[in-house]
C-alpha cells in the first residue's frame, strides 16, 4: 500500500453549525498533518503528532502557505451551458429559450459533448470542486460523455439525461417512453459504476407532462439508491406557469410529489417562492434543496430563504448552477451567499459556509460517509488553498486574527487564483 503525508494548516467540518454551534462544528490544526493511504485518509492530525508515526521512507508534502480543506460539493449544475455561462439579460423563460436551448441541442453530437465535458471537469477541478450533481441534455450521449471524462480522473460524479417532452424546441424533446426507456438502460450502464451516479433528471415541471412524470417516479422507486435532480419554484413567472399547466396541484412541490419523485436522494434546485406546506414535506420526505445564488442573483430569481430551510431542517448544498450561474468557484459562490443573507438581515457564518460548500453538500447527497470531510476513512478528496494565492489574499490575511476570519477572506476574495491543487481519491487532478 501506498502512504502519503500533506503538511499544512487543515480545517474541516464535522458537523452542522446549526445542531452544535459555530466552535464545536470544525476541526482545526493550524499545523496540520493529513496521511493518505491509497485513496483513503488514513489520519489526520497535529504535525507534532503524527510525523513521528511516518517511517522515514513516507514521502510529506509541506505546504507553509497551505490550507487544506475538503474537495468541494457542488449539488447543481448543468455541464451543457459550460460555454455560454454569462449570457445578458433575461430572466429564467427568455433566457431558457433564448439561450439554453440552442446551446444544448449541439450535445447529439458525442464529440462536441466530450469536448465540453473535459473543459468542463477541467474548470471544475482549478476551482476545487471534487464532486457534482451534474445536468446533461436530453441527448442520451451527453451522459455517456460526461461519464466517460469523470471516469478519467476517478471523480465521484452523479449526472442524469433530461426528460422534458413538452414546451421545448422539437430538437430537444424525448417522449414519456423514450425518456424512461434511456434513462433505465444510463441507470444499468452506469450507476454506482467505479465513483459515478445516475440522477434520474426532469429538467422541471413545465417542460414534462403527467405521463413523463409518471413514468420518472416509477422509475426512481425501481431502485434504492438512484438520485432525483430538477427545479423547483425559481422565478415568479415558473410558478405561476407550473400552477396553470397543474390545475389541481397544491403548490409547485406537489405536482413532484403527485408523481411519487420526493425522496432522501431527490435534489431540488433553488426553491426560492415556497410556502409552509412546501417545506414541510421537503423535510417529511428527507429531500434537499440547492441553493444557488450566483444564479439567483444573475437570472434575478429572489432571495434563497436559508433561514427557513434551517428552521424545518431541510438538507442544503450549495449550487453555482452554470450557465444561469456565473462563476465555476465554490469560494465566489459563498462570497454571493453571503451577500444573498446579509440582504435578509441574516447572517451566514464563514463556518458555516463551510460546511454548506464541503459536509451539508455530502449530507444533501447522502454521501456523508464518504466525502464532505476528512475523517479516517473517508475519501481522500482536498483541496490546498494557498494563503499567497494573489498580493490581496496575502497582504489580508497577514491581518487575520483567526482562521474563521482567514476563511472569510478566501470566501469574499478568493476564486480559482487560491487554488494550489485539487486531489480525487489520493491523486492530484489539478495544479497551479
Ligand atoms: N429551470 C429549467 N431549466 C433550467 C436551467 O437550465 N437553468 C436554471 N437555472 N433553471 C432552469
Ligand atoms: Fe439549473
Amino acid at each position: 500500500s501506498q502512504l502519503k503525508a500533506w503538511r499544512a494548516a487543515i480545517i474541516h467540518c464535522i458537523a452542522d453549525p446549526k445542531d452544535v454551534g459555530v466552535e464545536h462544528a470544525y476541526e482545526y490544526f493550524e499545523d496540520g498533518l493529513l496521511i493518505v493511504e491509497n485513496d483513503t485518509i488514513k489520519a489526520i492530525g497535529h504535525a507534532a503528532e503524527l510525523l513521528p508515526t511516518l517511517t522515514s521512507d513516507t514521502q510529506v508534502e509541506h505546504h507553509p502557505d497551505g490550507l487544506i480543506t475538503p474537495g468541494f460539493i457542488d449539488t447543481h449544475i448543468h455541464y451543457p451551458q459550460t460555454d455560454m455561462i454569462g449570457s445578458y439579460g433575461e430572466q429564467l423563460l427568455t433566457w431558457l429559450n433564448t439561450y439554453t436551448f440552442p446551446e444544448e441541442g449541439k450535445f447529439h453530437d458525442k464529440a462536441h459533448a466530450r469536448d465540453v465535458a473535459d473543459r468542463f471537469l477541467q474548470e471544475l477541478l482549478r476551482n476545487g470542486t471534487t464532486t457534482a450533481l451534474v445536468f446533461g441534455t436530453v441527448h442520451k450521449v451527453s451522459v455517456e460523455a460526461f461519464f466517460e471524462a469523470s471516469e478519467v480522473h476517478n471523480l465521484r460524479m452523479i449526472c442524469g439525461k433530461v426528460m422534458m417532452d413538452r414546451n421545448a424546441p422539437e430538437y430537444l424533446t424525448d417522449t414519456p417512453e423514450t425518456s424512461y426507456q434511456e434513462s433505465k438502460e444510463l441507470i444499468e450502464a452506469w450507476h454506482n459504476k467505479g465513483r459515478l451516479h445516475y440522477a434520474i433528471t426532469p429538467r422541471f415541471a413545465p417542460t414534462s407532462s403527467d405521463e413523463q412524470l409518471s413514468l420518472a417516479g416509477q422509475l426512481l422507486n425501481e431502485y434504492d439508491d438512484v438520485y432525483m435532480h430538477t427545479h423547483l419554484s425559481e422565478n415568479k413567472d415558473e410558478c405561476a406557469w407550473v400552477q396553470d399547466l397543474f390545475p389541481a396541484s397544491k403548490n409547485y412541490l406537489d405536482v413532484y410529489d403527485e408523481h411519487k419523485l420526493l425522496s432522501e436522494r431527490s435534489v431540488f434546485a433553488h426553491g426560492i417562492h415556497l410556502c409552509d406546506s412546501e417545506y414541510h414535506r421537503l423535510h417529511e420526505t428527507g429531500s434537499a434543496i440547492a441553493f444557488c445564488p450566483t444564479s439567483n442573483l444573475f437570472i434575478g430569481s429572489g432571495l434563497f430563504k436559508l433561514g427557513k430551510a434551517e428552521e424545518h431542517n431541510i438538507h442544503v448544498g450549495m449550487g453555482t448552477d452554470v450557465g444561469g450561474g456565473t462563476s465555476f468557484s465554490m469560494l465566489q459562490t459563498l462570497n454571493e451567499a453571503y451577500k444573498v443573507i446579509q440582504l435578509q438581515n441574516e447572517n451566514l457564518s464563514p463556518i458555516k459556509s463551510l460546511y454548506l460548500a464541503t459536509l451539508g453538500g455530502a449530507k444533501a447527497l447522502r454521501l456523508e460517509e464518504k466525502i464532505g470531510n476528512l475523517m479516517v476513512g473517508t475519501e481522500a478528496d482536498f483541496v490546498i488553498l494557498d494563503k499567497k494565492a494573489t498580493p490581496l489574499i496575502s497582504s489580508r490575511l497577514a491581518l487575520s486574527k483567526s482562521i474563521e476570519e482567514s476563511l472569510f477572506v478566501f470566501m469574499t476574495l478568493g476564486d480559482d487564483r487560491a487554488i494550489k491543487a485539487t486531489y480525487s481519491a489520493g491523486q492530484c487532478v489539478h495544479q497551479r
